[in-house]
Order: C-alpha cells, then structure tokens, then sequence
C-alpha cells in the first residue's frame, strides 16, 4: 500500500479566529484538488470558526492538544468529544514545546493518544531528539523511549499520523538534511516494526517537521521514509504553505 502524504500546518499560538479565517479562504484556491492529505492544527479557541471555514474544501481541521479523561475537573483542558463535535479530525499531541514548556511526558502523551483513538480522532504524535541528544549519538535511544511509552497499549498503529521533529529544526531555519531526516525516519520505522509489526510500521505515516518550507520541501518529500510534514512557520502565509501542500507540482 502506497503512503498518501500528509501535510500539516502547525499554527501554534498565530491567528486570531477572524485571522484565521482569513488565511483559510486564501489558501482554499491554492490547495484544492492537491494529490496529499491536508489538515491545519489550530488554536482550540479558533476550531468553531475554522470548521466552517474549512467547510467544503479539501481541507481537514486538527487541533494542538486533547485532555485524556472523557469530562470533568481539568480547568483549562479540552475533551476529545468537544473536539469531534466540530468535526475535528487530527490532533497533534506530545509537540516538543508541550513537553518543554508544560510538562508533558511520554507518559501523559501515551494517556492522550489513547484517548483521542478511542474517540476516532488521528492523533499527529511528535517525537524528537534535542542537539545535545543527537550530538552525544543518543538519537535512536530517545527515539525509541518516546514510542515505545508514548505508543503503548496504542491497538492499531496505521489509525496514527507521526512527526519526526528534531528539536534543535524547529523554528531555527535549521533543517535535517533530506538524508538525514530519512535516516532517521527510516530508523523510527525499524523500531515501529518491532514494537508493532512490519507491515503496520510499512503502513504507518511519519511526516518530517522543522523549519520545511517551500524552498525546502521538494528534497525532503522526494525520500522515499518522508510521507509529509509538520509546518511551523511556513504555514502562516498562504503562498508559502500551499508550495509546500504542492511539492510535486
Ligand atoms: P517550524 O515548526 O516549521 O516553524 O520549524 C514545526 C513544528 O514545530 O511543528
């Protein structure tokens, strides 16, 4: 089975609802009737405007985060049903800014992946080694840490979407090279196939994110492990993130 690649754009915290909307019904026109999947992950706040926006078009809407538990006393967290209610269909959970900045541990992104699975959204679980990990030739070891807690007790590893994002390409215009980025990816698939099994690990997609962009998109997405990308920055202007939407035109 052929990979259909995925892009995705990362918003972050960029865009208003009404910028948002915006951007959408620029990027509509550009992105229509592309060969990929194509979803953008945006601020929970801007989900009910953005489904709607998105109505009709080729493009799926995702959000940045999901709470584990169904409901109940998590003060500023979102459940996976208030997510489908909108009809969200992806979420990107275990981002390398989570774990930095809010506490995330494979752990807490094991209980989210299995959470947004049995609410039949498509997790976009990211995993990825910081400069001193891979200068210290720690890379695989992190790598593998990250899927086998983070995945665990995950029953069909195909229903997933993963991201390889090396911390030190994210936001610093520091891309891995195509080689490397498919090395790498190459590697996470070994190591799927082990804790899964082959075939699942052949079928399951793992996108490349930091720092693509459209000058930069075509090498990565010619290497054959490479079945899309995460976009950070690149995917806050429409020009930019419709290159890349379109790396094989
Ligand atoms: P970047 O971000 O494209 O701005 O490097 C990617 C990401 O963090 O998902």
């Amino acid at each position: 089975m052929a990979r259909k690649p995925i892009i995705a754009g990362n918003w972050k915290m960029n865009n208003t609802a009404s910028e948002g909307v915006k951007l959408i019904e620029e990027l509509k026109p550009l992105v229509e009737g592309a060969s990929c999947d194509v979803a953008v992950c945006v601020p929970a706040i801007d989900i009910p405007a953005i489904a709607q926006a998105v109505q009709g078009s080729n493009i799926r809407l995702g959000a940045q985060n999901v709470h584990f538990a169904e409901k109940g006393a998590f003060t500023g967290e979102i459940s996976a049903k208030m997510l489908q209610e909108y009809g969200v269909d992806y979420v990107i959970i275990g981002h390398s800014e989570r774990r930095q900045y809010f506490g995330e541990t494979d752990e807490t992104v094991n209980k989210r992946v299995l959470a947004a699975l049995s609410a039949g959204l498509t997790p976009i679980v990211c995993v990825g080694e910081t400069l001193s990990e891979r200068e210290a030739g720690k890379t695989e070891q992190t790598l593998s840490r990250e899927l086998s807690e983070g995945l665990r007790n995950v029953p069909d590893l195909e229903k997933l979407v993963i991201a390889y994002e090396p911390i030190w390409a994210i936001g610093t215009g520091r891309t891995a090279s195509p080689e490397q980025a498919n090395e790498t990816i190459g590697s996470i698939r070994e190591t799927l196939g082990k804790l899964f099994c082959p075939r699942c690990a052949e079928n399951v997609r793992i996108q490349y994110g930091g720092s693509m962009n459209a000058g930069n998109c075509k090498a990565l997405m010619a290497q054959p492990e490479i079945d899309g990308g995460l976009i950070g920055g690149a995917s806050l202007k429409a020009p930019d993130f419709a290159a890349i939407v379109r790396f094989d035109k």
